[in-house]
């Protein structure tokens, strides 16, 4: 089986959040099962430095108006497909937004580009490949099952996956005429959305199945409050819509091995992870290793409840906890934090920016991570929290809720607890689970039981890995490894 992942992140050629972690990480997980795929991505400066010995499979003189290359090559142990276009991609800094921080305003012709190369490749542009299924994740690449089901061939099956609804792809309908659509595309049931065009909603409608990144929030998009807007699309098609829990990659995230860490560690020698402690105790300029050390690593944004945390912030370090955060984001919550760093010295410290390697530190060191997000299609940093014995602390939300169970009495008799879970959007709640955080920490054997009960746990892509083999078998009527017939 031969599959065409699209995503403009993959790990660890380019990366701003968990898609490029998740496009990553699938193509290893899927290999077992029998199924081949190679990523097609974007040529962006990251992308293009580690291409090495890569050979062009196909020139296009005109990819929307400029001129492009194909490149197929192995690189990071991945096999991609990078379109160097330098007109299109040729940027620095993040892929989105121009150094000032607005989104490139021909955004919507670089993922149009994106999307119909991958309907292309699909239709059999290059000689001798021809994937099965074009597997589409997020907005960018949700342009291309529109090219695929108004194109000429369209025996390639396409699945789209949503790693967050909230970000639609959304460009006003004059961009329409340069999309190389027909005419009709501009409907309900194509690219057409509130009078404009959202590349995600095309993929969701044009697709012949529909995944997202975790089971709760499958059913949680499904509602108006979730949803936004493209509710009503999913639960027309409900039957072709599933929840695909994320796993992640148990060799780069393993204790055992990192070579980021300071000091490795195993569930079974779960106190050296004190000398990691006391590296971000360091790094970050707070006080002393006695006491609960909380982190944050993550974009600093709404939908993270970033402002949540920071009414609570005074209240943690009453409570005797410390606070280190990673991470940039929106400037009044960097503000807030840099604000909160001043107010309690020592106690509360944010390091600005992105930096992979104290990320992985961070989770070995501190004793829990907080993650108060007010939706979360899956999440991946409880998952690193739990594979690394770093206690989560979430918002019973989405992928949080179903990745997390919560420290409550009866779980903790039953010896199942791995976190703290508290409800969602309250400053409040969180508080509380903060409290319950401490109290816990303060008990070491419950503490240590929780660690390691997390360190156990099954995150990996096993179970997932096969799903997503099952349903591209399932649309192509091919069969797997996993096929008992097979
Ligand atoms: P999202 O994709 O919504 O941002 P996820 O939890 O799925 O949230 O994935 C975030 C990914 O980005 C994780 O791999 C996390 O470790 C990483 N990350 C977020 N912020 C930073 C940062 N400032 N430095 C390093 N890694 C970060
Ligand atoms: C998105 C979501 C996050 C998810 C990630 C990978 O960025 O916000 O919850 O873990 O995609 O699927």
């Amino acid at each position: 089986m031969e599959v065409l992942s699209v995503a403009s992140e993959v790990y660890p050629l380019i990366k701003t959040g968990g898609l490029a972690d998740v496009a990553g990480a699938l193509p290893g997980a899927l290999a077992s099962h029998g199924v081949t795929m190679r990523t097609l991505v974007p040529g962006y400066p990251s992308v293009m430095s580690k291409l090495s010995g890569g050979r062009v499979v196909q020139e296009l003189d005109d990819l929307f108006g400029v001129p492009a290359k194909l490149i197929a090559g192995r690189v990071e142990g991945l096999d991609v497909i990078v379109i160097e276009a330098a007109a299109l991609y040729d940027r620095p800094g993040n892929p989105y937004v121009s150094p000032d921080g607005w989104d490139w305003p021909d955004n919507w012709k670089r993922f149009a580009a994106l999307g119909w190369v991958a309907a292309e490749l699909g239709m059999g542009m290059v000689e001798g490949y021809r994937p099965h299924v074009i597997h589409c994740h997020d907005w960018q690449a949700g342009l291309a099952p529109a090219y695929v089901k108004y194109g000429p061939v369209d025996s390639v099956k396409t699945v789209m996956t949503i790693h967050n609804i909230a970000f639609k792809g959304f460009f006003g309908p004059e961009i329409f005429g340069q999309l190389r659509l027909p005419p009709h595309a501009f409907g309900v049931g194509g690219v057409e959305f509130y009078g404009g065009i959202s590349y995600l909603k095309s993929g969701m409608e044009c697709a012949d199945y529909v995944t997202t990144v975790s089971p709760n929030y499958a059913d949680e998009i499904r509602t108006p409050e979730f949803g936004m807007g493209l509710e009503g699309l999913l639960n027309g098609r409900a039957d072709t819509v599933v929840g695909i829990l994320n796993g992640i990659d148990t060799d780069a995230w393993n204790p055992a091995t990192d070579t980021a860490l300071v000091q490795t560690y195993s569930a079974n020698t779960i106190q050296a992870r004190q000398v990691n402690k006391q590296a971000v105790v360091e790094k970050f300029g707070l006080d002393g290793t006695d006491g609960p050390l909380f982190c944050v690593i993550s974009r600093l944004t709404d939908q993270k409840g970033m402002d949540l945390l920071l009414q609570t912030v005074d209240g943690l370090v009453d409570l005797g906890g410390r606070l280190a955060v990673l991470g940039s984001g929106e400037a009044y919550l960097e503000d807030g934090f840099r604000h909160m760093t001043a107010r309690h010295p020592g106690k509360v410290s944010i390091a600005n920016g992105y930096n992979e390697a104290l990320s992985h530190v961070m989770q070995a060191g501190c004793d829990a991570i907080i993650i108060p997000s007010r939706f979360e299609p899956c999440g991946l940093t409880q998952l690193y929290g739990l594979r690394y014995g770093c206690v989560p602390v979430v918002s019973r939300i989405g992928g949080l809720a179903d990745t997390v169970i919560d420290a409550n009495p009866a779980a903790i008799m039953a010896e199942v607890a791995t976190g703290v879970v508290f409800d969602a959007g309250s400053a409040h709640t969180l508080y509380e689970a903060l409290r319950k955080t401490v109290r816990l920490y303060s008990d070491d054997k419950i503490w240590k039981k929780i660690q390691r009960r997390g360190m156990k746990s099954d995150v990996s892509w096993d179970t997932s890995a096969a799903r997503y083999a099952d349903l591209y078998a399932s649309i192509t009527g091919l069969k797997t490894n996993d096929d008992p017939d097979n």
